[in-house]
């Protein structure tokens, strides 16, 4: 430290105490720089975030499951705990409270980013960012609002693989010509004839009327909660009360691929096919095709996902997409390029894809790694303010994917007016956009 600068922040040093007291004193603004955060789903997901979340004050927790909860207690110890999240979000101010960690089921997501942004929380919230159309314009419009003040990041964290960089700055330079067309695709096939029968009470350390929180009431079955940490959302995301199968699952980490390169918003029509519908269990072989208009980089383009075993056609016989469990492929004039999360080929396309027409980026222009995925929220909280996987962008992405479980539903190509949020020409489309909520829940509270 040279001289100047010493005296600069001694002196600055010396003043702080009489300018500090007078605004908050904790969380982002403690000379430790470290936020005050709550994780809410404390086993599970939840798990997989301690050790990030130990590098910043962790000072609430909440889980329906108290054994979940001590077991969250135990790595935090200092933080209160909570079983209901909205106890927890009524308290945000007694406990100086930066910002929320969501890692509890799908069908709770959108209700806590609403809540937690409503009270001017910082978000991070596992993916899928929402359930219907109707809660991922909600939270994407909350989030919209205080976008100045406040960093979001859905949990799509192979987000930081720097494969994302190089797809995107292949296709953005030309390597495949125009781009027409993307596809992501996702095999995993968990089927499920319907809701589970009641099988007893639940266990007492279950609290498991705000388990349900939103969702229609079914019966307690303790198949709901027989999978593994980290793998327990597969016993209940098949059901369209508490999640929407592939679609939100690995279809939001894989269809993250594509979007991180074709800058799309809302799609202007969507097209689906899959198995007979279910009432109970959403499909597990499905595609869903979507029509994307120009952007400022490139012509209208069509994106499309496969799941459960409806895949794409390979560019070459060649090339066994099926040998790819989660991947996703561009098509360009000049060619395609196929890729998995961490790796792509490139297949010039015909004799003129000579490829003299791409020149690959200087050192210097290749775009630099994330350094962290949720890295990138904490700095964001503490005033940058940019994450990749925010709010509007995730919120674009999972609002698509979900419109082709609408189109899914009404079996026609629907048209949408995405500035509206409403399928234009089939009035019985409108329906599906959202869901009935228990008397007592509130989405955007
Ligand atoms: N990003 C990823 O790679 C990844 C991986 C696995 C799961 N997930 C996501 O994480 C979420 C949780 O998945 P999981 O497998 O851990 O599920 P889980 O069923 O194990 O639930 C996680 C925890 O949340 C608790 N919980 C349930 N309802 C709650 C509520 N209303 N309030 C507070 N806590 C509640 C559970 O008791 C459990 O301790 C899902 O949305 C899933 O999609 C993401």
């Amino acid at each position: 430290m040279n001289r100047r600068k010493f005296l600069t922040s001694t002196a600055l040093a010396a003043a702080a105490p009489l300018v500090v007291t007078q605004f908050k004193l904790f969380g982002a603004d403690t000379p430790s720089n470290k936020l005050n955060l709550a994780l809410i789903g404390t086993w599970g997901r939840g798990e997989a975030h301690f050790s990030a979340l130990a590098t910043q004050n962790v000072v609430a927790l909440c889980d329906v499951n108290e054994e979940h909860l001590a077991f969250g207690a135990k790595h935090f110890p200092n933080a209160k705990t909570y079983v209901d999240w909205r106890k927890l979000l009524d308290d945000h101010q007694a406990l100086a409270l930066d910002g929320v960690v969501i890692c509890s089921p799908d069908h709770t997501h959108a209700f806590v980013s609403n809540w937690a942004l409503n009270r001017g929380l910082h978000v991070y919230c596992e993916k899928p960012l929402a359930n219907t159309v109707e809660e991922a314009r909600v939270v994407r419009a909350n989030y919209l609002k205080n976008k100045s003040k406040l960093a979001t990041q859905v949990g799509t964290q192979r987000h930081e693989f720097q494969n994302f960089n190089r797809l995107r700055e292949l296709i953005h330079d030309g390597v495949i010509g125009e781009l027409s067309l993307a596809y992501a695709w996702g095999n995993r096939q968990l089927r499920r004839p319907g809701y589970l029968p009641a099988a007893g009470e639940p266990p007492s350390n279950l609290h498991y009327d705000l388990w349900l929180g939103p969702a229609p009431f079914h019966p307690y079955n303790p198949g709901y909660f027989s999978g593994g940490s980290g793998a327990n959302c597969l016993q209940w995301n098949m059901y369209w009360d508490f999640g929407n199968g592939q679609v939100g699952d690995m279809g939001s980490h894989t269809m993250d691929l594509v979007w991180n390169v074709v800058d799309a918003g809302l799609p202007t029509a969507a097209e689906a096919k899959g198995e007979a519908f279910n009432p109970e269990v959403s499909p597990v072989t499905l595609e869903t095709h979507f029509e994307h208009p120009a952007n400022n980089w490139r012509g209208p383009i069509h994106v499309g996902w496969y799941q459960g075993g409806a895949m794409p056609n390979s560019p070459k016989a060649y090339i066994d997409l099926t040998k790819i469990d989660h991947g996703a492929m561009f098509k360009g004039t000049k060619g395609f390029v196929v890729a998995d999360f961490t790796s792509r080929i490139i297949l010039p396309f015909g004799d003129e894809s000579d490829l003299t027409y791409y020149k690959p980026r200087a050192k210097s222009e290749v775009l630099p790694p994330m350094g962290g995925f949720q890295k990138e929220w904490f700095d964001a909280c503490k005033g940058k303010l940019k994450t990749s996987c925010d709010f509007e962008y995730s919120g674009h992405m999972i609002e698509q994917m979900l419109l082709g479980l609408v189109a899914y539903r009404v079996g026609k190509k629907i048209e949408y007016d995405g500035a509206a949020g409403r399928v234009t020409n089939a009035p019985e489309a409108n329906a599906y956009l959202s869901r009935q909520y228990r008397e007592g829940w509130t989405l955007n509270g």
